[in-house]
């Protein structure tokens, strides 16, 4: 594994963070098995964990509670999230503060994840959506600069609506938030246009996040992929987005190099991004988190390869389906 400098933080984060909702939100979870992945991606040098209080209503978050404690030597960086009061994913343009963030409720939210993680802060909150506009609210401000006098978190983040990388440049700008979390990976290269040239500028840790494309960029999808009725993923890879997704992730099949997989390949191709400070793929499996940490040994892809993927970028937009 190696570390990388997470924004004006100066934590040293492994360049492979570990995502944490598939192991309390999709179905098919077995937390014995994802206890033992926790604690193999520890043993190989994981120490940046991203989950939320909607993971499984503080499930996964309890989960990441038992990791920490059995390892009360390491320092492991723990980042979660505040959900929208409107349990409304993604946030709308017409959103208010009020309906989403009212500052009381946010440190209730705070609160409840120091309870189900066991810590008495955390590293990193992150609002789990997000509106530049409440920046003209004067609470938001007053509410993120409180939670980092409090003591009860040392940073706060914001977690950006899929596909709309351009709605949060404001608050990198504003140098109100220490951390940004947006989807990067081959496909979803926009986060390069404005948000990574900011948040380089004003030294804000990058977190890129779905780095498989939610299961696509592992090459695995195929038109016959199905999930059970309560599985997120079914309402997501409804007929025309499994369609085009494994379209796409079919074209790049002839580019994985030879004793290497897609998913390897699509992690690699984020370490290229010297602007991202840790990628948190979404693990359940041990054989994912070897396979994905040795992605960091491997190192950034070669240029020519690197190049030839910048090419399948693939320019998305929010619809009734995408969440
Ligand atoms: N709004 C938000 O803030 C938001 C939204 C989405 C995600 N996130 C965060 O980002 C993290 C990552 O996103 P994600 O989990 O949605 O999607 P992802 O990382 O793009 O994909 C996860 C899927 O890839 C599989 N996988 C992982 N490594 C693999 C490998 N080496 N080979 C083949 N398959 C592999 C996982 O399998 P197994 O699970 O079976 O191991 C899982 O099915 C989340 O866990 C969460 O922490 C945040």
């Amino acid at each position: 594994m190696r570390y990388r400098t997470f924004g004006r933080s100066n934590w040293q984060v492994g360049e492979i963070g570990y995502g944490m909702w598939g192991m309390a939100g999709w179905t098919g979870s077995d937390d014995a098995q994802s206890l033992a992945s926790l604690q193999r991606s520890i043993d190989l040098g994981c120490n940046f964990f991203d989950t939320a209080w909607a993971y499984g209503d503080g499930h996964s978050e309890e989960l990441l509670g038992k990791a920490l404690r059995a390892n009360p030597s390491k320092k492991l960086y723990a980042a979660s999230k505040v959900p929208p009061k409107n349990r409304h994913w993604p946030s709308q343009r017409e959103f208010s503060l009020d309906v989403s963030y009212p500052p009381d409720y946010v440190f209730e939210y705070v609160d409840k994840s120091l309870r189900n993680i066991g810590v008495e802060t955390l590293d990193l909150i992150q609002y789990h959506t997000w509106e530049d506009k409440w920046l003209d609210d004067d609470r938001t401000n007053r509410t993120i600069e409180q939670l980092r006098a409090s003591g009860r978190v040392q940073a706060v983040g914001i977690s950006m609506n899929r596909w709309e990388p351009w709605n949060g440049v404001r608050a990198v700008k504003s140098g109100l938030v220490d951390a940004v979390q947006v989807i990067y990976n081959i496909f979803d290269q926009n986060p390069e246009d404005e948000l990574f040239p900011a948040c380089r500028a004003h030294n804000v840790g990058v977190i890129a996040r779905v780095p498989l494309d939610e299961g696509s960029l592992s090459g695995m999808l195929t038109l016959e992929s199905t999930w059970p009725a309560d599985d997120w993923r079914s309402t997501y890879f409804v007929p025309e987005n499994l369609r085009s997704s494994v379209e796409h992730a079919d074209a790049l099949k002839p580019l994985v190099p030879s004793g290497s997989t897609m998913a390897e390949m699509a992690l690699r191709f984020i370490l290229n991004n010297h602007d991202v400070a840790t990628i948190i793929p979404g693990m359940r499996k041990l054989k994912n988190v070897e396979a994905n940490v040795a992605a960091s040994d491997q190192g950034p892809l070669p240029a020519a390869l690197h190049a030839e993927l910048r090419k399948h970028r693939w320019v998305r937009q929010p619809t009734s389906w995408s969440q």
